[in-house]
């Protein structure tokens, strides 16, 4: 029996030494371009390509893998319901095998010519992390798309070096290189949430790594769009703050906490509203709750649970849930701030406080499994 020869191909092909990793949405017209750039950029070494896609609806996981089937350098992987760069990124690394890893946007605007230069910086030794930097002496970022774009990347930018407490140029940068043993040892501590892995990654290491920024153009986007949204704010926020407070609480629950907060100002705001509308007091408290409870639904569902968010059908069901859980929720609360009150175990305030963090943190712990995470 002869062996097919898709099999004979990958036996002649040597291992990988480098895993170029790179995390793609709604990128098909960019796949063919980025294989082809990295063949043209990577002569000589050997590598491979690992297309963490989630599920784009444009098809680029059908591209990538008709590409990989030719291609033995080349692979896919596509996750299904869920949704995240940092995410998508950790998987794709452990998916590799090579030495060194590689990561880079699946969209063209980092200048993936920089990649054997960034090599050689970790083949010299001394060494953790290589990031291209869009400020370092070489580097542009003239993919920025404007003003306003340019801003919020540099207010991004000092927060972040500020909680890193190193002098970076360009801590947001998605493109780096680093030993695979060491992203390995850090990943578990990751929190994989949101945009900015290598943040994330410098941010969970036990031990400062030791960083060398190289100069690369960014450069504008030519297909497909950016996936920056203020959603993507939101989600650097809290990984920033959790890191701050060291991992002790889970992101997600700081997230449910502050959309909580958002929510009791919604319903402050609904009864005054239904107040002098001419309602009574009762019924505009009731109104207050409700639209409170409809508006903590929807930010959870686009924030907090933006990776698992519910949509269609799933969605009415969900939030009919989460109104009996948070209903629920309120019963408790009420009831034990009354009982801590009028047992005079507590003062007034102890006892509100009390009341609302127990009612939170049983909202927070029965929604994320009754209403999201049932996949
Ligand atoms: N799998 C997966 N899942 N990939 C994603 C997701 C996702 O949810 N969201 C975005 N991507 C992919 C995109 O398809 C693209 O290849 C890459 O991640 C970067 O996304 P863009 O939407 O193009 O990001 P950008 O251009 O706004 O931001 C870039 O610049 C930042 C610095 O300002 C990225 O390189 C960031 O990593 C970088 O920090
Ligand atoms: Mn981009």
């Amino acid at each position: 029996m002869t062996t097919p020869p898709s099999a004979q191909t990958r036996a002649a092909t040597p291992a990988p030494r480098l895993s170029v990793i790179v995390p793609c949405y709604n990128e098909r017209d960019n796949v063919a371009e980025m294989v082809r750039r990295l063949s043209a950029a990577l002569t000589g070494i050997a590598w491979e390509v690992v297309f963490v896609d989630d599920d784009s609806p444009d098809g680029t996981a059908a591209i990538a893998r008709a590409i990989a089937a030719i291609d033995p350098r080349v692979r896919c992987l596509r996750r299904i319901g869920r949704r995240g760069l940092a995410s998508a990124v950790i998987e794709g690394v452990l998916s590799s095998c090579a030495a060194i890893v590689a990561v880079i946007d699946g969209d063209l605007q980092h200048d993936e010519t920089r990649l054997p230069d960034m090599l050689a910086l970790l083949d010299q030794g001394g060494v953790d992390v290589v990031v291209a930097s869009r400020f370092a002496a070489g580097g542009d970022a003239a993919g920025l798309a404007d003003a306003k774009r340019l801003r919020i990347s540099n207010a991004g930018i000092k927060i972040a070096q500020i909680v890193l407490g190193q002098k970076l140029s360009d801590p947001m940068s998605g493109y780096f290189m680093v030993q695979r043993e060491l992203f390995e040892d850090i990943a578990p501590r990751m929190t994989g949430q949101g945009f900015k892995i290598l943040l994330d990654m410098l941010l969970s290491a036990p031990n400062r790594l030791r960083v060398q920024e190289i100069g690369a153009r960014f450069r504008p986007r030519e297909a497909g769009e950016s996936k920056l949204s203020p959603l993507v704010m939101v989600q650097f926020a809290s990984l920033l703050v959790d890191k701050l407070l060291g991992g002790r609480i889970p992101p997600r629950f700081l997230a449910f906490a502050m959309v909580g907060a958002v929510g009791l100002v919604v319903h402050l705001a609904a009864l005054k509203l239904a107040g002098s509308a001419g309602f009574g007091f009762d019924t505009a408290q009731t109104l207050a709750t409700l639209v409170a409870m409809i508006a903590n639904f929807q930010l959870n569902n686009r924030l907090t649970y933006r990776d698992q968010r519910l949509r269609g059908p799933a969605l009415w069901r969900g939030m009919a849930v989460f109104m009996l859980v948070c209903g629920f929720g309120a019963f408790a609360n009420i009831g034990i701030a009354r009982a801590l009150y009028h047992g005079e175990h507590a003062t007034k305030l102890a006892a509100g406080v009390t009341g609302a963090v127990i009612g939170l943190v049983w909202n927070y712990a029965v929604s994320s499994t009754l209403v999201w995470g049932r996949r």
